[in-house]
């Protein structure tokens, strides 16, 4: 009892130094405010890009050196190094009130060691991992003078057409939401201010997922229900786990610009919500809603933004050469400019960059953090739990540590820029461990053989009589094929997403050899690859798995790592299925046999299942689920139920398996999803072990956003289902919520 007083005291002084903190630094801030003419104060929403420096202080920019002397500029992106923060912030302290800078950078999945791309490491469904990944690219970026990265990006994305669904979690609200949190934690730490962290952003707020056809930047039309439903709960998820800022996003959401959108950025974020930090543009984001026509002019769209609650301006030029005179015309209240500076001023104290300009900018720390050889072993960590064994005929993998010669064929087998994907900063490319060299540092007695067929993007099909013959000569051929880096992540949203080039035809002359053939598949987003599909032995889905890649893949291939990977978003089997997800409705014709289609939801030219589906995934073990008990069959008020079921490894080697908790919510005010993930849990195994699982059923589980938006659970019937993927339902049971 003693104990538990103990830690209640503990609690209640750290929650109070925390409020006393923050009380502390709403002094200084205002204090600070007080002292600040309009243009001072206008120059903490301008954020500049350093990208286009040459160095920091090349004079072919001089003007804008001056502006950050002058004291009107708030924040710079694209400034990396201790070096050059610290040039760069001496020019800042030389402004009349000495106000620091905010350095910020896209370290979306590694600052310097490059982890799997977002999408890949949600296939891990492993937030330890995901959380440590974060964590490692929060260390390298903080030691070289970063205190704010743009990410993660919790957008939720269902339309494998949009290349940016590489960047965040997949199509599901919840294990999105699960891992905007693993993720947002990853970055800041347990505190903001601490030297191995940065102050993470959820981005793009909102809906930026959903654009039309998935082409980039185009506009999102969309129910509230939807909205409230889908795509703000891993925002909201983000907010709750501290994200000290948000980034708006480039599509409109219902014909209004998110940049200008004040029911987003106000009546939810920073009203509903209630939502401390500060919300950054997009690139060029609140300039851009003149060509949306939503602005007259920059000087109508700087009101407009800071109006709907956009606080800092990245790259627009628009607050900084339009504010202060919308300001005098009293277009834009001074409480409303006030609450924008006041935000930012808030996250600069709470990062100690007032005690100390350049606590980030230490060379030493630099050096040592950036050359910690444990960050690649983390990236091998989570690079491993990524990899997704889609397909195993005959169990040809892993590989028989017998097996006398292997080709490894294709053109990204020896690639490394490609295994590094999009969004990467400072990755040491040399360092990056290719297919090809962790097979051969992993083949054992193996003999390895190598032929690339065709470059990058296999246009030519020159290569391949050479491949074949080499592929002729082995005793099993490994096959690297995918999209080369720049195919997926911003603007590159794609109308075909089979594999490019003559790839698929490599596939099928190297299958003319008759021998077995491991397909591993490199990529940023769910690719269409039926024919590799039907007559690959085997598949490994391996996104691009960053600076351990090689080395992750060759642990699968040859056993040393059991893959435990389940796809974070469904794959279509043809580009005409999608929107395609899991979640969908049952419609008042639902098809319940593939045979019987007629005058129902269905195509004539295709069925409806996808190629693989959402939280598919296979292992080199097998799994038996055995068992499944419910406390209580009924449910209400506020009762929790405990669902619990026995999964045995029923194979011969140890493994991970990925359990899935689903729901169906039977008859609703708002009809329901035929399945949605509530929760998941992963169990490892030694051969013959058993233990039972459990699920804690409450009524949150139950709830969703009614006609009125409003989250509750209605009373009703409630289908329960544990499985090892959406198509791969092991086990049911019925739960009814009484009142
Ligand atoms: C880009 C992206 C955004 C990124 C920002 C800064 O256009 O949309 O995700 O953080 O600009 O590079």
């Amino acid at each position: 009892m003693k104990t538990l007083k103990i830690a209640a005291a503990i609690s209640a002084a750290l929650a109070l130094s925390a409020h006393a903190q923050d009380a502390q630094i709403d002094r200084k801030v205002t204090e600070l405010m007080k002292q600040m003419t309009v243009t001072e104060k206008v120059g903490q929403l301008h954020q500049l890009s350093g990208r286009q420096f040459t160095g920091p202080t090349s004079s072919a920019y001089a003007d804008k050196l001056a502006d950050i002397r002058a004291g009107k500029v708030g924040s710079m992106l694209n400034v990396t190094g201790v070096a050059d923060t610290r040039e760069i912030q001496a020019l800042a302290l030389q402004s009349r009130l000495k106000i620091p800078l905010l350095f910020s950078l896209d370290v979306i999945h590694g600052y310097k060691t490059v982890f799997p791309v977002p999408l890949g490491e949600a296939a891990s469904w492993d937030m330890d991992a995901i959380e440590l990944s974060a964590h490692v690219a929060a260390k390298e970026a903080a030691a070289a003078g970063i205190h704010w990265t743009f990410a993660p990006m919790v957008d939720i994305a269902r339309d494998p057409r949009w290349g940016r669904v590489m960047e965040g979690a997949g199509e599901d609200t919840y294990l999105g939401s699960q891992i905007a949190t693993a993720r947002v934690h990853g970055f800041q730490g347990k505190k903001l201010g601490a030297t191995d962290s940065v102050m993470a952003t959820a981005k793009h707020f909102a809906a930026y997922g959903a654009a039309i056809a998935g082409r980039d930047y185009n506009a999102v039309d969309m129910s509230e229900q939807q909205l409230y439903e889908v795509y703000l709960p891993p925002f909201k998820a983000a907010a709750d786990a501290g994200a000290a800022t948000f980034m708006n996003s480039f599509n409109t959401l219902n014909g209004v610009p998110a940049t200008g959108n004040a029911f987003l950025q106000r009546d939810i974020l920073k009203g509903a919500w209630k939502y401390k930090g500060f919300v950054v543009s997009d690139w060029g984001s609140v300039r851009e809603m003149v060509p949306h026509g939503y602005a007259a002019d920059l000087s109508d769209a700087a009101v407009k933004a800071i109006n709907a609650g956009s606080d800092m301006d990245m790259e627009g030029y628009a607050y900084s050469q339009h504010l202060e005179a919308a300001v005098k015309a009293g277009k834009v209240k001074m409480p409303v400019l006030d609450e924008a500076v006041r935000r930012v001023l808030t996250k600069k104290f709470e990062l100690g960059l007032f005690d100390d300009p350049y606590r980030y900018s230490d060379a030493a720390r630099e050096k040592a953090v950036l050359g910690d050889a444990s960050h690649r072993a983390a990236a091998l960590d989570v690079a491993q739990k990524s990899i997704v064994l889609l397909k195993n005929e005959g169990k040809l993998l892993p590989l028989s540590r017998e097996t006398k010669r292997i080709a490894v064929i294709g053109p990204l087998a020896d690639s490394q820029r490609d295994l590094e994907g999009g969004w990467v900063v400072q990755g040491e490319r040399a360092k990056v461990v290719s297919i090809v060299d962790g097979i051969r540092s992993h083949a054992g007695k193996a003999e390895i053989s190598y032929a690339q067929a065709c470059a990058p993007g296999c246009a030519s099909s020159e290569g391949f009589a050479d491949a074949v013959a080499t592929a002729a000569r082995s005793d099993v051929i490994v096959l690297a094929v995918g999209e080369t880096w720049d195919m997926s992540g911003e603007a590159k949203s794609r109308t075909d997403i089979t594999l490019p080039g003559q790839q698929e035809a490599l596939f099928n002359a190297l299958k003319a050899t008759g021998k077995p053939i491991v397909v591993v598949m490199l990529a940023g987003r769910p690719l269409v690859f039926n024919t590799i599909a039907d007559k690959a032995d085997a598949i490994i889905y391996a996104w691009f798995p960053g600076s351990e890649g090689g080395n992750a893949v060759a642990n699968v291939l040859f056993g040393d790592y059991n893959p435990s990977g389940k796809l974070p978003i469904t794959f279509p089997r043809s580009v005409g299925q999608i929107p395609v997800s899991y979640a969908q409705y049952n419609t008042g014709r639902p098809v319940t046999d593939e045979k019987n289609v007629t005058y129902r939801s269905a195509y004539i030219d295709s069925v409806n299942t996808p190629r693989y589906a959402f939280g598919h995934g296979l292992s080199y073990t097998d799994f038996k689920y055995s068992g499944l008990a419910l406390s209580s069959a009924t449910m209400a008020g506020a009762q929790k139920v405990t669902l619990s079921f026995d999964l045995a490894n029923s194979g011969k080697v140890e493994g991970t398996e990925i359990v899935q908790l689903y729901l169906r919510d039977m008859v609703s005010s708002v009809v329901r999803p035929v399945k949605e993930l509530k929760g998941f849990q992963k169990v490892h195994l030694k051969p013959g072990q058993t233990q039972r699982v459990s699920f804690t059923i409450d009524r949150d589980t139950l709830s969703f956003f009614n006609r009125q938006l409003k989250w509750g659970a209605e009373a009703g019937e409630f289908k329960l289902m544990v499985g090892s993927a959406s198509d791969d339902i092991r086990l049911e049971s019925a739960l009814q919520l009484t009142q």
